[in-house]
């Protein structure tokens, strides 16, 4: 089983897009590698709920920020005494039953993220400096991942994490099997990508077989020259070189998560060259996370406004249509 875990320091890079868009195609059979007799799960993590929000219909919770995990459809209140009917990812912290819930896709269920709880642990957390506290989570998740009744029902979990390396994704970390990190091509990236390797590469202190660093995702890429020059410096920077993809998802419309296609029939994208960018993408996760030998695809045809120089051309889902807010 592959437990992927989908991160960066840094937001708004695309973790969540990322992580929702693997789910899916694994879900919907576009990554033969995954068992097709067993399902995905999808973790959300970030207190924020942008994956639960995306695959479930979260609840209104009074006056607090947060949304909150629906009751469980297999909740009966009539026999389920010790249980309030709802679960989320924070429970996996507290070594409690973890019920996923099911999504519109038959194959992929998701265990949403109860931000109350999340900020809770987060402060209980924020300063303590207990290690053996930490492994003790640390356990807590590993125990989840490697539990039987999980390997009987999946063959891959996608973790998407808050930024931050702390109580809540330190554990994450030491569970995965493999890393991805989509990053924007612009601002620090360089030094950010290289500081979060080697901050990852550290945890394999603790652990008995290293977590691999799968990819480097370059996401929301524009076509302007501050992007190309980001990417070429990556591209020479000895550390990161060798992890970077050379599939990319460039700044589309179509991949903004409220128009990602939810459907079990129709989940390609109707934009064909957000359909091509993400069918390479999930070409090289084969590549990168199962050693799957396929071809390269060629890169999509060039687009019309390739050589156009404006900072924040969003490549629009219809190409008569450009959005241009720079
Ligand atoms: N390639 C893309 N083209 C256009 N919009 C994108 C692309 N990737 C992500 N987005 C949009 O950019 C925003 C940030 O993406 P996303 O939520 O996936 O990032 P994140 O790293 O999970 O952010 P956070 O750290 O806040 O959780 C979202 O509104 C998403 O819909
Ligand atoms: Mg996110």
């Amino acid at each position: 089983m592959k437990v992927v875990v989908v991160a960066n320091a840094k937001g708004g890079v695309g973790k969540t897009t990322l992580a929702i868009n693997l789910a899916i195609r694994a879900a919907c059979g576009e990554i033969p590698e995954v068992d097709p007799d067993k399902n995905i799960l999808i973790c959300d993590m970030d207190a924020q709920q942008n994956t639960s929000q995306t695959l479930l219909q979260m609840e209104k919770a009074g006056t607090n920020d947060y949304l909150l995990p629906p009751l469980h459809p297999d909740y009966n209140p009539e026999e389920d005494f010790d249980w309030d009917g709802r679960c989320s990812s924070t429970d996996i912290y507290y070594d409690k039953d973890v019920v996923p819930y099911p999504t519109v896709f038959s194959r992929l269920d998701v265990l949403p993220a109860n931000g109350d709880h999340l900020e809770l642990f987060q402060n209980l957390t924020k300063n303590v400096n207990d290690a053996s506290l930490l492994d003790q989570i640390c356990d807590h998740f590993r125990k989840f991942v490697e539990d039987a009744d999980v390997a009987e029902e999946y063959d891959m979990i996608v973790f998407d994490t808050p930024p931050g390396k702390n109580f809540i994704t330190i554990p994450v970390f030491r569970a995965a099997t493999d890393i991805l990190m989509p990053f924007k091509p612009e601002g620090f990236s360089v030094e950010g990508l290289a500081k979060m390797k080697a901050s990852i590469e550290k945890e394999n202190e603790y652990r008995d077989t290293p977590v691999k660093i799968s990819g480097m995702v370059p996401n929301l890429v524009k076509h302007n020259n501050k992007h190309r020059d980001t990417l070429a410096g990556l591209h020479n920077n000895t550390e990161v070189a060798a992890l970077l993809w050379d599939t990319t998802l460039h700044d589309r419309v179509a991949f903004v998560l409220d128009n990602m296609p939810l459907s079990e029939t129709n989940f390609r994208y109707q934009d064909p060259k957000a359909e091509e960018e993400m069918c390479a993408l999930v070409d090289q996760f084969r590549r990168e996370v199962y050693g799957a030998d396929i071809a390269h695809r060629p890169p999509p045809a060039a687009e019309a406004d390739d050589e156009d120089d404006a900072d924040d051309a969003t490549v629009a889902a219809t190409p008569a249509v450009h959005e241009t807010t720079g």
